[in-house]
């Protein structure tokens, strides 16, 4: 669904002061097998509207998902979530042992302004993905107000994301969720050209509505630049032998189909004119072989694992005029240092573009993180899959979630 949107609600005009804010997060992170929280961003970068709450007087419920758990598992409780958010807050962090019932309904009947709760993964409860009305009851029964602070499960229409807010009627995206929203419409709505898309990562059938809906928006003079595994698919289908290379043969057609569309668009696709392969993922050195469809290709055992230098080359001339950059999905085999260099190459180059840059996926945004260029970006989303389903022109459920009346559709 394409469509025009009234403005959010604003956090700011919400009286919290000594109510109860049920505060949907998106703490999905990274936990260490000792059970620490290797990767803090998430959390971190709900501060913003957890401290603004706590400033005026609120009583937070936090709530999030970790994990896809088919039921209560005690290795994706969110306690070491709670330790850390504890830390960052410098306050008590309170964690029942359940996502309803008694015992949490007691905790919140005697939480004071100021403090925190946060309850227990809610995906231990199987009403929370099918948006169970009577759960979603349960969750909107603890609170007064409603706050979604959780961008990268937006466009997950689950209970604490869709059904919550249905049924409180003071609502608005918290200061994470406003600024996403801000940046990546910013990219999908009249961006400035020229408009460099960056889309990585394995697998092309993942990613073809995003690949679609891009060549759809962009104009003469825009890029599109695909590396990854998922360019494999592209190269063999333009009779490249590309060896054991991870490819997907039943997308052939698919990948020929959106080359003519990006064509008669007079849109410039670009992809790996050389790529680094490897004999498995875990060699420790590369070779850089020539790539497209007049290239000798790969031997039968050999595995393109990373763009060669070329194409890293070739892509950083395509972002460093380019107005507004969006890029997704990583290049190459980035958790082997053999495989990074393309991914890291992109991400500086992406950093030294002037224009409005803007990164998403956890993959990229690691990459971003591990080659010191972080603060070079403009904007660095939380969101993956949300993230591409925004580029797709989609409304997120957990967005349409918070308008006063469902937004205009077309
Ligand atoms: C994410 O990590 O992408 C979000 O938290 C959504 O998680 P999910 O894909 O398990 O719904």
């Amino acid at each position: 669904m394409v469509v025009s949107e009234p403005a959010l609600p604003r956090l700011e005009a919400l009286d919290v002061d000594n109510r109860r804010v049920f505060v949907r997060v998106d703490f999905n992170v990274p936990i260490t097998k000792s059970g620490l929280v290797r990767d803090d961003t998430r959390i971190r970068a709900a501060l913003p509207t957890l401290r603004l709450l706590r400033d005026r007087d609120a009583k937070l419920i936090l709530a999030s998902h970790l994990g896809r758990p088919k039921g209560p598992d005690p290795r994706l409780s969110l306690e070491p979530v709670a330790a850390r958010l504890a830390e960052l807050l410098d306050t008590e962090v309170r964690l029942p042992d359940e996502v309803v019932g008694d015992g949490v309904r007691k905790l919140v009947l005697d939480t004071r302004a100021g403090q925190v709760i946060l309850l227990e993964n809610l995906r231990f409860h199987p009403g929370e993905t099918k948006n169970d009305p009577a759960f979603a009851a349960a969750l909107a029964a603890l609170a007064d107000i409603y706050v979604n602070d959780a961008f990268g499960a937006s466009h997950r229409a689950h209970a604490s994301v869709v059904g919550v807010p249905g049924l409180l009627h003071e609502r608005a995206p918290g200061l994470l969720l406003r600024a996403e929203i801000e940046a990546l419409r910013r990219v999908v709505h009249d961006p400035e050209r020229p408009f460099a898309a960056i889309v990585g990562g394995a697998k092309v059938s993942d990613k073809l509505p995003v690949l679609h809906a891009l060549v759809d928006r962009l104009v003469a003079g825009d890029r599109l630049l695909i590396g990854g595994a998922m360019a494999n698919t592209f190269l063999a289908a333009s009779g490249m032998a590309i060896g054991a290379s991870l490819h997907e043969p039943d997308q052939f057609s698919a990948c020929v189909n959106l080359l003519a569309r990006a064509r008669a668009r007079d849109v410039r696709i670009q992809l790996p004119v050389d790529v680094r392969v490897g004999a498995s993922v875990q060699a420790d050195h590369a070779r850089v072989v020539p790539a497209g469809p007049e290239a000798h290709g790969l031997a039968d055992n050999e595995l393109a694992l990373d763009i060669g230098p070329h194409t890293a080359a070739a892509f950083a001339r395509a972002i460093a005029d380019a107005r507004t950059v969006f890029w997704n999905g990583p290049m190459g085999l980035f958790e082997n240092p053999a495989f990074a260099e393309g991914t890291l190459d992109l991400a500086r180059a992406v950093a030294e573009c002037p224009g409005f840059t803007v990164v998403g996926g956890g993959d990229s945004v690691a990459a971003v993180q591990e080659s010191g260029v972080a603060e070079h970006i403009n904007h660095i989303s939380t969101g993956g899959g949300a993230a591409l389903e925004m580029i797709e022109g989609k409304i997120l459920p957990g967005v349409a979630a918070l308008y006063p009346s469902e937004p205009r559709g077309a």
